[in-house]
């Protein structure tokens, strides 16, 4: 693995256009520090602006201002170094699982030997399923070929979009422990957006909770439990209230003596 993955987003705004001459800010003054190997969440309500985050970092937009460093080196442009996983598993469908990890790699002119196409298919679990096609592969597979595919680039930051959004509650929480696997044996930087919300805390070392549009950081969460984590440890639920209080989704307590009839 190449060494870093340090981030650093400094007054980071992004202005769009939406087509009748008005100005839509999606992104108002993010500042943040991603140390490298560090594992945060975005979250925010819909439409925030995390996708745009994440694909200003993934050099798929340019901020309208403030400059994103990864390892000292501002971003200009996409690169393998930093790869992006999507909700929507986006594999190529005329391609086996191991010619979509390859795929990369080659067309780079880059020789990829055989061990190491297998170490990547190993570390997704995919080995007994290298020949199939997408079409052939169930929803956690697809993500995992989709997870592999960018892997296999030996990404310093792994930036991912709800890359489990669109999985079955069981799959999805398999899926959590494959994440948390790959990212300890890897050792990349990780930016996981998500909207469940313990998903981040099962996963992340801080969560970044973003205002609603145009975002900006309102208050990073450290989240101080071990690794691997337990889903029925009793600050779950704690962190979880505080979160849910932040994103506003809690009901406001009942005032004066309440009552409660069964
Ligand atoms: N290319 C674009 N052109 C114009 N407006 C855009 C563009 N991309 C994003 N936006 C706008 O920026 C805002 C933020 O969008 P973004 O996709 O980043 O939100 P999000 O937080 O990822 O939402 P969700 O949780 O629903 O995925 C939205 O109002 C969206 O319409
Ligand atoms: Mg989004």
């Amino acid at each position: 693995m190449r060494g870093g993955g340090n981030i650093l987003i400094q007054n980071v705004t992004k202005v769009f256009a939406n087509g009748n001459g008005q100005e839509i800010p999606a992104l108002a003054g993010i500042n943040l520090e991603v140390r490298a190997g560090s594992f945060i969440s975005l979250l925010g309500p819909s439409g925030c602006g995390k996708s745009t985050l994440l694909r200003l970092l993934a050099g798929l937009e340019e901020p309208t201002s403030g400059s994103i460093l990864v390892d000292e080196e501002p971003v200009e442009g996409p690169h393998y170094s930093r790869g992006l996983v999507f909700q929507d598993p986006t594999l190529f469908p005329w391609l086996t699982i191991e010619g979509n990890l390859t795929f990369g790699p080659e067309a780079r002119g880059e020789g990829i030997s055989p061990e190491v196409v297998e170490e990547f298919l190993e570390l997704t679990g995919l080995s007994e399923f290298k020949g199939m096609f997408p079409y052939q592969l169930s929803g956690g597979m697809a993500q995992r070929a989709a997870l592999a595919r960018v892997l296999i680039n030996r990404p310093v930051v792994l930036l991912l979009d709800e890359p489990l959004g669109a999985l079955d509650a069981f799959t999805r929480m398999q899926m959590q422990d494959e994440l948390y696997r790959i990212w300890r044996a890897r050792r990349t930087t990780v930016i996981l957006v998500t909207h469940d919300i313990d998903e981040a805390i099962y996963l992340s070392e801080q969560v970044v909770i973003l205002t609603p549009r145009p975002a900006r950081v309102q208050k990073i969460i450290d989240i101080p439990l071990g690794y691997p984590r337990s889903r029925d440890h009793p600050d779950f639920f704690l962190l979880r209230n505080q979160i849910l209080k932040m994103l506003h989704l809690t009901q406001p307590e009942p005032e004066g003596e309440f009552i409660y009839t069964i």
